[in-house]
């Protein structure tokens, strides 16, 4: 049937509409001359290690700089990973089983287009980080959205039943993002432990989605999901360099997995972007065998940012993450959504994400990212939120 001038109906669902009125609104202040503070992307004002910068990388050390890498990576990251991944698992993660990804996004998309039919359906605990509902439903699969972030506390919450609920014959897998985004939580061993049983009962790959790994605020890392003895066989982990080495520009990332899937994953990556930037891989192998402190400093300058934005705000603080998630309806005038909550904050000059965007169920919450700003300018975003939040 002739299509042209209409465009796929699956991407006509990847809209990025419940934000597009705020961010023009906010480009328009700013135009005119007022300072907004962008709470919105989870990025970072750090600048990444030094030895992993775009300018560390020179031709002269390493020839062919600019030719296309290895499509499964280029030995000196594949090796940086393996070493990584193994330490933190405790045992030996072969090499063959690391895929290098040009960032997480591109990276899930091709878990799942390696492990996904159209008509498949994917437990999709929320709220949950925006793009991962479109990478979804990009692959033609249907992101069946479960309630679950905002509940962890409450000790009826039966994580199990709900999930057993949430099952139909089509369910191929479940996401779990832990350290999590919006909410800056992680999941419980109880919950974990209902996870596994689920997984186990049903079939279901378990696609780990490892981007706040290294953004803990407590005394160590959180124990990777990935790496449980019940979750090994079917978990899928995809990583980036992003958030724990502040390379989000550089678009580098790796997934891992069990034979099956990697194999999979590895035919699928080859037709989505062939290969991630050679330079960057070897800034980022240069990062994870020796950030020089980088992500000591980060984790400590995130952890008070992050209290700082929980107080302000009146949440508990992060554990982990960049971003605080909470119910805007205490704050909102009678009579106002949560866009206009939202346009009164800017106004005000602070910028953040309607909740909308995590989830059907969340449209009375806000997104903020606390790690995007210097402290300073943190400050002066925070009190001024403080200004509309407790008039
Ligand atoms: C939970 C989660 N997964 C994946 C990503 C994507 O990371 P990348 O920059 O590597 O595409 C993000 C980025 O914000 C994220 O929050």
């Amino acid at each position: 049937m002739p299509r042209f001038p209409i465009a796929s109906k699956t991407t006509e669902t990847l809209s990025a509409r419940v934000f597009s009125g705020l961010v023009q609104k906010a480009k328009a202040r700013e135009a005119a001359g007022h300072q907004v503070y962008w709470l919105t992307v989870g990025d970072t004002y750090l600048e990444p290690p030094a030895v992993a910068r775009a300018e560390a990388q020179r031709t002269a050390d390493h020839p062919r700089l600019h030719n296309y890498a290895v499509p499964a990576g280029d030995p000196a990251l594949l090796d940086a990973i393996g070493d990584k991944l193994s330490k933190q698992a405790g045992r030996e993660i072969d090499r063959v089983l690391i895929q290098v990804q040009s960032g997480a996004t591109a990276g899930l998309s091709v878990v799942v287009k390696a492990l996904l039919d159209a008509g498949d359906e994917v437990l999709l605990p929320s709220p949950y980080w925006p793009l991962i509902r479109g990478i979804i439903a990009g692959r033609g699969a249907t992101p069946v959205e479960v309630p679950l972030w905002d509940r962890i506390d409450d000790e009826s919450f039966d994580l199990e039943a709900v999930l057993e609920a949430a099952l139909t014959p089509r369910t191929a897998a479940i996401y779990v993002n832990s350290p999590h985004n919006p909410t800056s939580r992680v999941l419980s061993e109880h919950h974990l432990e209902a996870v596994e049983r689920v997984a186990e009962r049903h079939d279901l790959w378990v696609l780990c989605d490892e981007a706040y790994e290294e953004l803990w605020f407590g005394d160590e890392a959180f124990a990777p999901v990935w790496n449980r003895p019940k979750l090994r066989d079917r978990a899928v982990a995809t990583h980036t360099l992003s958030k724990g080495y502040g390379l989000a520009g550089a678009r580098i990332g790796y997934t891992h997995g069990p034979a099956a899937a990697m194999e999979a994953v590895r035919g699928a990556q080859t037709f989505m972007t062939y290969c991630a930037a050679r330079p960057m891989q070897l800034g980022a192998a240069a990062a994870i065998r020796d950030d020089g402190g980088w992500a000591d400093e980060a984790r400590r300058l995130y952890r008070e940012a992050g209290k700082k934005a929980a107080a302000a705000i009146g949440v508990p603080e992060p554990v982990g993450g960049t971003f605080l998630f909470f119910d805007s309806t205490p704050f909102r005038n009678e009579g106002e959504t949560t866009l206009d909550f939202l346009a009164r904050c800017l106004d005000a000059g602070v910028l953040m994400t309607p909740g909308r965007a995590c989830g059907t169920a969340y449209d009375a919450f806000v997104r903020v990212c606390f790690t995007s700003l210097p402290p300073a300018a943190l400050d002066e975003a925070l009190g001024r939120l403080q200004s509309v939040l407790h008039r």
